[in-house]
């Protein structure tokens, strides 16, 4: 919305949500997330074009385009449990956009939705409407975190989904406009409702599941001494492949991929189509597998236990240059540890002790409910300690464990870190980004993954 204001200064935009600590945040010099150059935008907009507030009705009412950005979480109980998306907060919204509006309006689907949602909100939105028309688009967003504000100046494809009816056309003329105030018209896709929904879902399981095959393929190469990174640069040199999203790790995370994907699943199951189903399901039982064999390799390589062992884990977030946590590897890779008793000493330089403190105390799917649905306060949990740098992490620790990869991990004065801790020393480096070589001279006992094993870790156990 921001970039919006940003590049269509007679566009007036307000960002309404009901959380007045959240809208508050916006509103202030210290925002709510942190993303590379969006305090730039806001602050160059806040106040002439771009509104924060928490008069969510008033806004609604008087909004010719509603773009609706509400939370679908993985349901947790019920029909589709562990698997569908919750739209109550979805439902809630077009019942509010119904009740309060009096003129007529383009809806947006700016969440990401299962196919056929536009279908039940078209139905709730025009039977309390009063006979007001509403329009319902698909606009959803490919953005990653961390290049947000690149990704939204710079977008491969804008994709607009509506009514294949003049209404309809007309509608997502209305926003094509919008974004043609910066974006290539040959990059503005337009498609059919139900084409834009599932565009979402297939283009992140494809991105996912082309982790899962590369991470598939660093445990190939572990066993038999391949490397996985000349693996994949002679795979992505192939024009057909590409050389992106093919680095291997110890699992991807954040907050689209895996629930995307148990969307996915689900719709297909619903349609029945099983083997539909199954296969994309198989991209996170990979994912699942990777975060579980990174964890047994770090048990078994220490002597089979790492109970009362300090472990310093280097990196929560999902990925670099962001503090979101939602999915990280980290926390399955943390509970991991936890289970067999270690204490973890953990660093990273975006996200709070309280963060960490929270995800590891919360149930899965939690994480995407409102903070006031979300577990009271943060729980103190003994084995665990949040410390400010790199240094006092891996002080006095038998193993490093590298979970994210921030460019700074790259750069430690690793002799110092060798120096300084229980011998032997252990590095478990889940993003690759440590010169094995040179760590290994220094003393380390070092795992990568999908590189070559060092001599110490050849027997032991992949898979515990
Ligand atoms: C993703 C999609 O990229 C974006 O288009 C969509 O709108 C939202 O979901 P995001 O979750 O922000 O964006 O991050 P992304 O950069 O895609 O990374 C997702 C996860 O995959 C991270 O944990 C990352 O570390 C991991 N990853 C990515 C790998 O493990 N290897 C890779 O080669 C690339």
């Amino acid at each position: 919305m921001a970039i919006i204001a940003l590049k269509c200064p007679e566009i007036e935009v307000a960002v309404v949500d009901i959380s007045a600590p959240r809208i508050n945040a916006w509103n202030s010099d210290q925002l709510p997330i942190y993303e590379p150059g969006l305090d730039d935008v806001v602050k160059q907009c806040r106040g002439k074009n771009l509104f924060f507030s928490t008069e969510v009705e008033k806004h609604v009412c008087e909004a010719d385009i509603v773009f609706v950005s509400v939370n679908t979480p993985t349901k947790t109980q019920g029909l589709g449990a562990g698997k569908a998306a919750d739209l109550t907060y979805w439902e809630s919204a077009a019942r509010m956009i119904a009740d309060v509006s009096k003129s007529s309006k383009i809806v947006v689907e700016k969440s990401t939705v299962p196919v056929k949602t536009a279908e039940a909100i078209e139905r709730i939105l025009s039977h309390n409407s009063k006979g007001i028309n509403f329009q319902i688009l698909s606009n959803p967003e490919f953005l990653a975190e961390g290049t947000a504000v690149e990704d939204l100046l710079k977008p491969d494809r804008v994709l607009i989904g509506g009514r294949e009816t003049p209404e309809g056309n007309k509608a997502v003329k209305a926003l094509k406009d919008v974004y043609a105030h910066w974006v290539p018209e040959d990059r503005i896709l337009c498609a059919n409702l139900w084409s834009a929904e599932l565009s979402k879902l297939a283009a992140n399981a494809f991105l996912a599941q082309r982790i899962s095959s590369v991470n598939a393929m660093s445990a190939l190469c572990e066993a038999t001494g391949a490397d996985v990174t000349e693996v994949s640069h002679a795979v992505g040199k192939d024009t057909r492949i590409g050389p992106k999203f093919l680095n291997a790790s110890v699992g991807f995370g954040g907050s689209c991929f895996q629930k995307d994907i148990l969307n996915l699943v689900y719709i297909c199951e619903c349609n029945g189509l099983p083997e539909v189903a199954h296969y994309w399901k198989q991209v996170i039982i990979m994912n699942d597998y990777q975060k579980n064999r990174f964890v047994n390799r770090v048990v078994s390589s220490m002597f089979n236990t790492v109970a009362n062992k300090k472990i310093a884990i280097l990196g929560f977030a999902f990925k670099k240059d962001t503090g979101d946590t939602r999915e990280t590897p980290a926390i399955d890779v943390c509970n991991g540890l936890l289970g067999d008793k270690a204490q973890l000493s953990i660093y990273d330089p975006q996200v709070s002790e309280a963060q960490i403190q929270k995800d590891l105390s919360m149930q899965k799917f939690d994480w995407d409910h409102p903070a006031h649905l979300q577990p009271s306060g943060p729980i103190d949990l003994k084995q665990v300690s949040v410390v400010r740098d790199a240094y006092t992490a891996t002080k006095d620790a038998h193993a490093v464990c590298i979970l994210t990869e921030w460019d700074e991990f790259k750069n430690l004065d690793y002799q110092k870190i060798y120096d300084n801790m229980q011998k032997p020393a252990f590095i478990f480096d889940g993003r690759n980004v440590i010169d094995v070589a040179k760590v290994r001279k220094m003393g380390f006992i070092v795992y990568s993954i999908g590189k070559q094993l060092d001599e110490f870790l050849k027997d032991m156990p992949a898979v515990a």
